[in-house]
């Protein structure tokens, strides 16, 4: 059970973990006249949102990972901006140019740290990470991916055009050569995975931008590997939940974002 319990040489009875809990394992008990943790079902979801509200860090806990404190944390609208992140947001573009320069293990791991900090349903953290580098293994796998989207008459009427071009520039067409694929996948079958490994993706993406890397996601493999599992054995990831981004060093030059319409609201007109 990684929570614990309550140290209460340090609690002071503020019950912010009743208020905390989402699932109300927390009370106060009055036979032993202090908050108690109870969970005889184990359903807890180990949000740790307990951790995370107690003034006091009395939660007990194991197995959790780390929990961290830091300016800010208590308010992050002073960490950055609206005007920062929008503008930020507004930055990112789908990267199809890319340097000839690996990432360095160091700031992949800063990737990859980052996408940990994404949400998931339920907290279920059932996904899996791979970074693939190795050339042979991305050219044969946007051969295969290519290979299958080409062969069904639907697939190839949307994507053909871009294969083409795609194969007149690039070695490794599907990835855009870039050094590195990122792959996410979960075999956990509910709806929500889904909503949760494009979350973990994005986070992945803004991390990286942050760090002077480019990204595009990439749906073609998705949806290539769902339409043939088989494919997911060429670089070994398991589960039908997939999540795949290109990263590298972007070989382009922005001068201005892409335009966008914005939609009417509904609520807010
Ligand atoms: C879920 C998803 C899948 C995507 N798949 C691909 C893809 O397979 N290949 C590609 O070149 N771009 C892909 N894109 C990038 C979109 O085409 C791109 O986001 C859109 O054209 C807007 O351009 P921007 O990202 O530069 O603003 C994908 C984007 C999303 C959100």
């Amino acid at each position: 059970m990684p929570i614990l319990g309550i140290n209460y040489e340090k609690c002071t009875e503020c019950a912010s973990c009743e208020d905390a809990c989402p699932r109300g394992f927390f009370e106060r008990s009055e036979e032993k006249g202090r908050m108690v943790f109870q969970d005889p079902k184990r359903q807890c979801a180990l949000c740790g949102q307990c951790i995370a509200q107690c003034p006091e860090d009395a939660i007990i806990y194991k197995n959790m990972g780390e929990s961290f404190s830091f300016d800010g944390v208590e308010k992050p609208e002073t960490i950055v901006s609206y005007e920062s992140i929008l503008n930020f947001m507004k930055a990112q573009r789908s990267i199809r140019h890319y340097k000839n320069e690996k990432v360095s293990r160091e700031v992949l791991k800063k990737v990859l740290v980052a996408m940990q900090f994404a949400p998931t349903a339920q907290n279920n953290r059932s996904e899996n990470y791979l970074v693939l580098s190795d050339e042979e293994k991305l050219k044969a796998l946007s051969d295969a991916v290519e290979k299958e989207l080409l062969m069904n008459p639907a697939t190839k009427a949307i994507y053909a055009d871009s294969f083409a071009i795609s194969e007149k520039r690039y070695k490794i067409p599907i990835y855009f050569d870039a050094p590195h694929v990122i792959f996410v996948s979960s075999g956990l079958n509910i709806q929500n995975e889904d909503n949760t490994i494009g979350i973990i993706v994005t986070y992945g993406r803004l991390a990286a931008q942050t760090l002077g890397l480019g990204t595009c996601w990439n749906g073609w493999t998705q949806f290539a590997m769902s339409l043939n599992p088989k494919l997911r054995d060429l670089v070994g990831i398991r589960g039908e939940k997939i999540g795949v981004f290109t990263m590298g060093y972007p070989d382009v030059t922005y001068y201005r974002t892409s335009p966008r319409i914005m939609k009417p609201v509904k609520g807010l007109e």
